[in-house]
């Protein structure tokens, strides 16, 4: 009887202890649908984080609990993002893969108290929405800008823009437009295509009609930039020579296997590479594959995922595990680290990720498998875009 009394106790101190230190970190992406590939990148970066750090911060545990958000939808988004603070009682929101979605969560972070870590969404503004938003992915204007100049020196001086037509194409065309022209290169025409574009043919035809010698395209990852690259070839594009720029988005690794030849020697600017060579990286990559249970599927969301993680474990230790949006924030301004992707740091007055961009070319390995290869650096760039976004 004095048995069971005891583990009775201990049972009802254990549960109530776990319940006061358990810090909820409510995470909101497209985990089914067209887009499930990249919200399974942002598990497989938490499972990595996780997995290498530990569930644990001082006495608090860590637990994610994950809402499905199958495409851009920022009225839904909203919701999710309500219920994740009212019932699920998270102390912190992160994720969110479209902008739409991010922006659309910008309005309720004061009042729920809670900083907003986006690991992906990349249009410049977000982070002027509220004073609680943190990032650790890019902005399509830090990703886009190397890239002109990449076009200038190939000795192209007449570009036309492709962009889908919402927040990071809008600031990816601009991006591309004031680098490729402080260069000296025109933008002959830029075109604005609906997101939800899938037949890319008659787009194709105007980039062949225009008379540029390349084209410059942003489209948000997945099957909208696998259906892309592999129009720009098989409406011959590629065979008549012209030249094929954008940021990483284009060519990501999860990607190559089904484009394969057809994205060979394409050139993207990018803040990560699967094949990065780094220490952090070699860890990191053994852990998300671990996570994901594919190597080839890993792609750039998993890394704005693990360095989101590292955000919050910072914010959570400089609390004690405590709900204080304000202060959580406040400790990650300046904040530096070595990330899978290279140096980085939080622009103390942005909030935004400072961080290399590498030039990177879609090469053939030995093994017969294709990659995009590191070939240039442009180190710390932190983000042009927000300037424009004011
Ligand atoms: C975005 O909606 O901000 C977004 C989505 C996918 C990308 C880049 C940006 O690849």
């Amino acid at each position: 009887m004095k048995k069971f009394v005891l583990a009775a106790v201990a049972a009802v101190v254990m549960s109530t202890a776990a319940y006061a230190d358990t810090i909820k970190v409510g995470v909101v992406g497209p985990f089914s649908g067209p887009f499930a590939l990249q919200g399974k990148n942002f598990k497989a970066g938490i499972d990595a984080y996780m997995a290498l750090h530990g569930d644990k911060v001082g006495e608090n545990t860590v637990e994610v609990i994950y809402r499905d958000l199958p495409a851009a939808d920022p009225a839904q988004s909203k919701a999710l993002a309500q219920e994740l603070v009212v019932k699920e009682k998270v102390q912190y929101l992160a994720g969110f893969y479209f902008t739409p979605d991010a922006m659309a969560v910008t309005p309720i972070l004061k009042q729920a108290n809670t900083p907003l870590v986006i690991m992906n969404a990349a249009t410049s503004a977000i982070v002027t929405k509220s004073p609680l938003v943190v990032r650790t992915s890019f902005t399509t204007w830090q990703t886009s800008t190397p890239i002109a100049k990449v076009a200038h020196d190939a000795g192209v001086s007449k570009v036309i823009s492709v962009v889908s037509d919402y927040g990071p194409g809008v600031d990816a065309e601009n991006a591309f437009k004031a680098a490729f022209e402080k260069e000296g290169g025109q933008v002959v025409e830029a075109i604005r295509m609906p997101l939800s574009t899938n037949d890319f043919s008659p787009i194709m035809q105007r980039i062949k009609d225009s008379g540029a010698q390349g084209v410059f395209a942003f489209l948000p990852s997945g099957p909208t930039t696998l259906g892309f690259v592999k129009a720009y070839n098989e409406n011959g594009l590629k065979a008549a020579g012209i030249k094929f720029f954008a940021p990483g988005d284009l060519t990501q690794e999860s990607d190559l296997p089904a484009l394969g030849e057809a994205a060979l020697g394409i050139q993207t600017t990018f803040h990560y590479a699967v094949s990065h060579d780094s220490p952090e990286n070699k860890a990191f990559v053994e852990a998300a594959s671990k996570a994901i249970g594919n190597k080839a599927e890993l792609s750039f969301p998993a890394v704005g995922a693990y360095d989101g993680m590292n955000v919050i474990y910072k914010m959570i230790e400089a609390t004690g595990g405590k709900q204080d949006a304000a202060k959580a924030v406040e400790a990650v301004k300046g904040l530096s680290w070595i990330s899978p992707r290279g140096p980085v740091s939080i622009d103390p007055e942005s909030r935004h990720i400072t961080q290399n961009i590498y030039l990177r070319e879609v090469t053939k390995a030995d093994d017969g498998t294709y990659y995009n290869k590191e070939v240039q650096t442009f180190e710390k760039q932190g983000d042009p875009g927000l300037a424009a976004a004011k």
